[in-house]
């Protein structure tokens, strides 16, 4: 079996700048054979996805929780009129996403599909095709908007089990009904973007899911019935790796159909499959969670899915918490407080920013809230850095941005509940010092504030504030790694199997109420890499020592940083976290540069001490960090993987590292 070799021990052929860069460059490493097929073999390239048009979080406006299957063109250009006419279109809202409801049948013979021309009139183009949406694209693409359209990954759509009373379902024969991906792949996706000229995909998974052998629905219904692929019930019942290999093969469908890489690939698997874990590696944005409703606690089951996946997410790939809810019910013009926070969250988090509203009628305050250029350029920072929860509780949260590469920051002090929250923000927070003045620009009202270490709120209820902060940071010449979530690609989290994540709020289920036995956690990814605390949420601690900077993993994990900045230097301080369960013969820690070992941990063991780690990257593009189990762990134990800290781990400046 080939293998590929680090380097041997000998220094990397790159500038050693002054002091402890120049020690270290003289350091051997020892050199470990690693097997090619071994996931903890460093890659030495970026694995993390770049491919298709999302280097920042895809702004725009989605039909689906403004008007259900009752879509249609009028309502759809409408929108597009009022995003161009408001000025949100050049705030950067410019797709516009035709969800379920459009299609007539796949027509029998050749497999083309058809659309329902009654409301979609500019399609019926007539000829041997029949249908296009090419006069539609055409006519968004001209107001200076993008398009997208909408699909499922099997052969039915939601729609067709879930909206049975509508009047846009497909129609015709079984086969007819067939309007999925199913079968057709290339032949839809070349349809979509080549012939209809489509810039934006959004696809379902009910296919997968919901038509079950020997159930009312496909009986009734005359569907060709599915194993489900899918159960939603039950993580262990689901093949994800089944269900991730469709979502490939569509995403190298687009490829091959997108010579322009002008495309975005929307995976809807609702935070099924584990698709929180793997859908940054296959697509530009995933679902982490069920659809929205415009509830509160609905908003808070679906923030919480997504926004401690901090680490998953970066330029090129969003977690995906679902289309905005803003003008409806509880996020509605008397709403506004709600209406605010809903939106900020979504800001602060890298949340696609899609209305669903009918904007044709929407009050103006709101547009108000959907057109803050503030919040907007903070989602919209090209860094690409999710907020990190800085604070965590179910009252009250701290989430904190890194804009750019770490000189700014922007904060939100979030109330999740009822009742006034009180709330104290400390320098700390921010990883800014305490010696030195903190001031914030609220970005809601554009009131100036500045304070020293510590500095007190009370948030109405629902209530989110948010600033831009700046202040001396507590790290010069440098920055943490959990302050620059954007530049990380987790590879491989280390988990052993998909654990459901205890930690997202659980509304009263609002299709089902409590017709069952109590709301149930349902996403897999516990136990996933996380910044500033340990995969199981607990404070970061080796040995007693408790560090407020670092990242936890699991060992068995690889994570890659990009180095863009230029850094010199990599610190920390590692170990097995004292909240380990089963921490087993100890782990080693590993730093690779460009594919190549850098440096290496001692053997760390429970309750051994934090074991210092540095490493030369002046000139590496790509770092990337390794936790191995120093053996084997025996089967039974190696579901509970031993929890490894990267305890204050940070890349350091040129001149830090010359000291
Ligand atoms: C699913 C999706 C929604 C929407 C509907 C359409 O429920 O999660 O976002 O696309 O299907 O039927």
């Amino acid at each position: 079996m080939p293998h590929r070799r680090s380097n041997n021990g000998k220094p990397h052929p790159r500038a050693v700048v002054g002091g402890l860069l120049a020690a270290l460059a003289m350091l051997a490493v020892p050199g470990v054979a690693l097997a090619a097929d071994d996931p903890l073999a460093p890659a030495g390239r970026w694995e993390g996805r770049t491919a298709g048009r999302a280097a920042t979080p895809p702004m725009g406006w989605n039909s689906w929780n403004a008007f259900r299957t009752e879509v249609d063109e009028d309502k759809v250009i409408g929108a597009a009129r009022v995003l161009v006419d408001s000025g949100l279109a050049r705030l950067g809202y410019r797709y516009i996403n035709v969800d379920d409801g459009w299609w007539l049948k796949r027509r029998q013979g050749d497999g083309r599909l058809q659309i329902r021309t009654s409301i979609f009139p500019s399609a019926a183009t007539g000829g041997k095709d029949g249908t296009s949406f090419k006069p539609f694209t055409d006519k968004l693409h001209a107001m200076g908007l993008k398009a997208g359209i909408y699909t499922d990954i099997g052969r039915n759509a939601c729609s067709q089990a879930y909206d049975l009373h509508s009047p846009n379902l497909p129609q015709g024969t079984t086969a007819e009904r067939e309007v999925g991906l199913d079968g057709h792949v290339e032949q839809d996706i070349d349809l979509y973007f080549k012939e209809w000229g489509f810039d934006y995909i959004k696809i379902d998974a009910c296919g997968l899911a919901d038509f079950v052998p020997g159930s009312p629905l496909v009986a009734q219904q005359q569907y060709r019935a599915v194993a489900p692929l899918i159960d939603r019930g039950a993580i262990n019942r689901t093949d994800s790796g089944a269900v991730r290999t469709r979502y490939e093969a569509v995403a190298a469908a687009l490829k091959a159909a997108n010579a322009d890489g002008d495309y975005i690939l929307s995976i809807c698997a609702w935070g099924m499959a584990n698709v929180r874990s793997w859908g940054k590696d296959v697509g530009n944005l995933w679902r982490t969670s069920a659809d929205i409703t415009p509830s509160w606690t609905s908003m808070l089951h679906n923030f919480d899915s997504a926004a401690k996946r901090a680490l998953y997410a970066g330029p090129g790939h969003w977690n995906d918490p679902d289309i905005l809810h803003i003008g409806h019910e509880a996020f509605d013009a008397n709403h506004m407080v709600e209406a605010r926070s809903h939106f900020t969250l979504w800001a602060m988090i890298n949340a696609p920013l899609l209305i669903s509203y009918d904007l044709r009628n929407g009050p103006a305050s709101l547009l108000g809230v959907l057109g803050n250029a503030e919040l907007i350029r903070l989602n919209q920072d090209k860094a690409g850095h999710q907020a990190v929860v800085a604070y965590d509780s179910d009252d009250a949260q701290i989430l904190v941005k890194t804009l750019g590469e770490g000189d700014r920051k922007a904060v939100a002090l979030f109330n999740r509940g009822a009742a006034p929250a009180p709330v104290v923000l400390l320098a700390g927070h921010l990883k800014l010092s305490d010696d030195a003045p903190v001031v914030l620009t609220d970005l809601w009202t554009k009131e100036r504030l500045t304070f020293s270490g510590e500095q007190a709120f009370t948030l109405a209820p629902h209530e989110t504030r948010v600033f831009e902060a700046s202040g001396k940071r507590r790290l010069p010449n440098g920055v943490y790694l959990s302050e620059i979530p954007g530049s990380i690609n987790v590879a491989v989290d280390g988990t052993r199997q998909p654990e459901l994540d205890p930690t997202i709020h659980r509304m009263i289920d609002p299709w089902t109420g409590t017709r069952s036995g109590g709301s149930r956690a349902q996403y897999a990814g516990w136990g996933g890499a996380q910044a500033d605390t340990t995969p199981f949420g607990q404070t970061l601690q080796i040995a007693g020592q408790s560090f407020d900077s670092g990242i936890g993993v699991l060992s068995n994990s690889r994570l890659q940083v990009r180095n863009d900045a230029g850094h010199a230097l990599l610190m920390a301080s590692v170990g097995v976290d004292d909240s380990s369960a089963m921490a087993g013969a100890g782990v080693r820690f590993f730093v690779y540069g460009d594919g190549k070992l850098l440096a290496e941990s001692p053997l760390t063991v429970p309750g051994g001490g934090a074991a210092p780690i540095t490493a030369n990257i002046d000139g590496i593009k790509i770092v990337e960090l390794v936790v191995r189990d120093a053996k084997p762990q025996p089967t039974p134990q190696s579901t509970r993987p031993t929890v490894a800290t990267w305890g204050d781990v940070r890349l350091l400046t040129r001149a830090a590292a010359a000291r």
